[in-house]
């Protein structure tokens, strides 16, 4: 099955996916940033397809439909989310049960944009990460793995964020593939 990734920030994630060797058609960006230098520099054809605005007037289903257009142009089947900064709920319907993503911390537990700062708000000992499958509601899906990482004291939430990553990097691909073994022998 072909996978296309999304990704908005630094890459690191989408890196370790490229790592991984899973074989990426395309890689698409809401807005310049690192992931399209790591996507071209593996050789993945990277698309920025540039979110118009930030603001009330974001049309935020034309714009889904815009990154659908470009996945289908790559004749993607599996979408992996790899730190999108732009929720497309629309999209999920075109790829139903069939786009994946990776959020850091034990879902249900601090969905949302800052489920790091929360965590450590909260004073949780323990939090992690999740990688579910998407659905139009943002961070309810169903679960495909999670792993635990510990608060450790004087932590912050750049130092606490870096060490989920560190996981992510070895959950999140290892759970595409196989989610696409499985696809595969369905
Ligand atoms: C990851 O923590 C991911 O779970 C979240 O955004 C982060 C992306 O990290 N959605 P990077 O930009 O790939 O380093």
């Amino acid at each position: 099955m072909s996978v296309g990734a999304l990704a908005s920030g630094t890459g690191t994630i989408l890196q370790a996916i490229l790592a991984a060797d899973i074989a990426v058609e395309v890689v698409i960006t809401d807005r310049p940033c690192p992931a399209l230098d790591i996507a071209e520099a593996a050789g993945v054809p990277a698309v920025l397809v540039e979110r118009p605005s930030f603001g009330a007037s974001f049309d935020r289903e034309a714009y889904a439909d815009a990154v659908v257009e470009t996945l289908r142009k790559f004749d993607v089947e599996v979408v992996a989310m790899a730190g999108f900064g732009t929720v497309i709920p629309t999209a999920v319907r075109a790829f139903p049960g069939r786009m994946l993503n990776t959020h850091p911390s034990l879902l249900p537990s601090f969905k949302g944009w800052h489920p790091v700062r929360d965590a450590l708000a909260y004073g949780v000992k323990v939090t992690g990460c999740t990688v579910h499958v998407v659905t139009e509601e943002m961070d309810v899906g169903p679960i495909l793995a999670q792993e635990a990482v510990p608060v450790l004291p004087g932590d912050t939430e750049e130092s606490l964020h870096e060490r989920i990553k560190e996981v992510e990097r070895q959950v999140y691909p290892a759970t595409i593939k196989s989610f696409l073994d499985q696809g595969r022998n369905r």
